[in-house]
């Protein structure tokens, strides 16, 4: 039997939750706050309730928001990972409801990552 490497096991993993969205023809992305204990200190709740608030009034529905953990970046906190279908991770960091809110329309309804805020595109660990 052939041994996988990591990167392709991530490569299949993505691969998998990718087509679980389209399966379940539900869900075209998520968006993942980071609720480590620095990011709640640092407002992780607002961000949240702005995400959800922005899902409210566009009647978005196909967009789940989700929370983990420590991402690991306590000096870029809050942080939010976008997750759209067939498009890379992206992790923004130092948000603020307004930059969430502009990430938001420009980025989940858009498909255009804001890359003045954003710390990492690719790859996501942990998410
Ligand atoms: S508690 Fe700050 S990055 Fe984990």
């Amino acid at each position: 039997m052939t041994k996988l490497t990591i990167d392709e096991l991530r490569k299949k993993r993505e691969e998998a939750k990718k087509s679980i969205y389209l399966r379940d023809g539900e869900f075209r992305g998520r968006i993942v706050v980071h609720m480590g204990t620095c990011g709640i200190a640092a407002g992780a709740r607002e961000i949240v309730s702005t995400f959800l608030s922005e899902l409210e009034k566009g009647g978005v529905k196909d967009i789940m928001v989700t929370t983990s953990g420590c991402a690991g970046l306590c000096s870029r906190e809050p942080m939010a990972t976008v997750e759209l279908v067939n498009t890379p991770p992206v992790k923004y960091g130092d948000l603020t409801p307004d930059k969430t809110a502009r990430i938001f329309k420009e980025h989940v309804l858009g498909g255009n990552i804001v890359t003045e805020y954003a710390i990492g595109i690719g790859s996501e660990k942990g998410g």
